[in-house]
């Protein structure tokens, strides 16, 4: 049984999407059976780094989405619309989505999920938080058991990796940040990673899942690395410490409520701190939970892909499921519970 699906975005994760589910050799056998029917764009003109049948290519996201054969729709285009829009429409055909879009998933992910449980499909998002970091899983389900206190992550790689080369080799902000730009780790906008409100909407979508809820993006305090100097760096160095951008939600015990303290900002990190090591673009969270104690997550959190590796990985969940149920587009009422467990934040 083949599965059919279709790509909105062709950009630096959707070409590390391609890239993987057009090579499965030595990977998943569950590879070779998904097809990448169609793929939505904004420009037919650009050079692309990998070769699709003729005709696959589209700039009507509409018909991506409303294509009756496939049961997958991928949103990898960023911002709020359309993203919103045709992940809404895909659930509305009752079509599965993946997506790595923290700002729609932390802005609409009520309305989201809710039209996702009406319609009985998956939601996932493993890449939108941490690049190729396991983190929104092993959170909701390897740590269930948990009562957590906090999570504390570097979740930008964008303003680590600036952060990082300010440090170690008192580079220059804005041309690190093109380097960043140029290795496809910001922002289509990278305002969204300088001034921290990607942060933020990692922040918020890990703290509604660790605390059970749903943070509002507007309740986290949100402050970028613009106004971090070389003397700021130099001075905290002198004194013990790194300065790194840190997403921090803590204080409350297990759920959320008025003590959930929810901020980003630009941190001094002691220098024998978990966290203080974590350089260029890696990501790292780290969760507190009773009766576990610390744990962290640590990996690549941005490019091609890294990103890439956790949007198949989603994919394949869902195409294996799919498969063992015998279904190709609607999910079967009895996996509604799975359904549940997996993908509700
Ligand atoms: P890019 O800007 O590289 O790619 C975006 C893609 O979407 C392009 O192919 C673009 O088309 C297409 N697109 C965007 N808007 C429209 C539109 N209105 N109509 C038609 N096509 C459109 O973004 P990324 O690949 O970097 O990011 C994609 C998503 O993944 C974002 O949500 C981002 O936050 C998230 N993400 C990114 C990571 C990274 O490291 N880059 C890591 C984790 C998550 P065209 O090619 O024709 O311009
Ligand atoms: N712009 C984001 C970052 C991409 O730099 O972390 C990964 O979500």
């Amino acid at each position: 049984m083949t599965v059919k699906i279709g790509l909105l975005g062709l950009g630096t994760v959707g070409t590390g999407t391609a890239q993987i589910l057009l090579d499965p050799t030595g990977r998943n056998p569950l590879l070779q059976d998904i097809n990448i029917s169609k793929v939505g764009v904004r420009s037919l003109d650009k050079p692309r780094q990998v070769q699709l049948a003729p005709g696959v290519i589209t700039t009507d996201l509409e018909t991506v989405v409303n294509d009756p054969e496939i049961a997958i729709v991928v949103e990898l285009l960023g911002g709020i619309e359309p993203a919103r829009s045709l992940i809404l429409q895909a659930i509305a055909q009752k079509k599965h989505v993946v997506t790595a879009n923290k700002a729609v998933i932390a802005r609409h992910g009520d309305e989201i999920y809710s039209a996702a449980n009406e319609a009985g499909v998956y939601v996932l998002l493993e890449a939108a938080v941490g690049g190729g970091i396991p983190i929104i899983k092993p959170l909701k389900q390897s740590l269930g058991a948990n009562r957590i206190s906090s999570i504390i992550g570097i979740v930008n790689g964008t303003t680590n990796y600036i952060l990082t080369k300010m440090t170690s080799a008192g580079a220059d902000f804005a041309e690190v940040l093109t380097e960043a730009q140029q290795l496809g780790y910001a922002e289509a906008d990278p305002t969204a990673d300088v001034d921290g409100l990607d942060a933020a909407d990692k922040i918020a979508i890990l703290a509604s899942l660790g605390f059970g809820g749903r943070v509002k993006r507007e309740d986290v305090y949100c402050e970028g690395i613009r106004q971090v100097s070389a003397a700021d760096i130099t001075y905290a160095d002198q004194l013990g410490f790194v300065i790194k951008l840190l997403a921090i939600a803590k204080g409350a015990e297990g759920e959320i409520s008025e003590q959930l303290q929810l901020r980003v900002h630009p941190t001094l990190v002691p220098k024998d701190h978990p966290l203080a090591n974590i350089n260029g673009v890696s990501n790292a969270v780290l969760v507190e939970g009773s009766p576990l104690g610390q744990v962290m997550f640590f990996g690549p959190g941005a490019g091609a892909g890294p990103t890439a590796s956790a949007v198949v990985s989603d994919i394949m969940n869902i195409v294996a499921i799919l498969k063992s149920s015998g279904l190709t587009t609607t999910l079967d009422p009895l996996l509604s519970c799975v359904h549940q467990h997996f993908c509700q934040i």
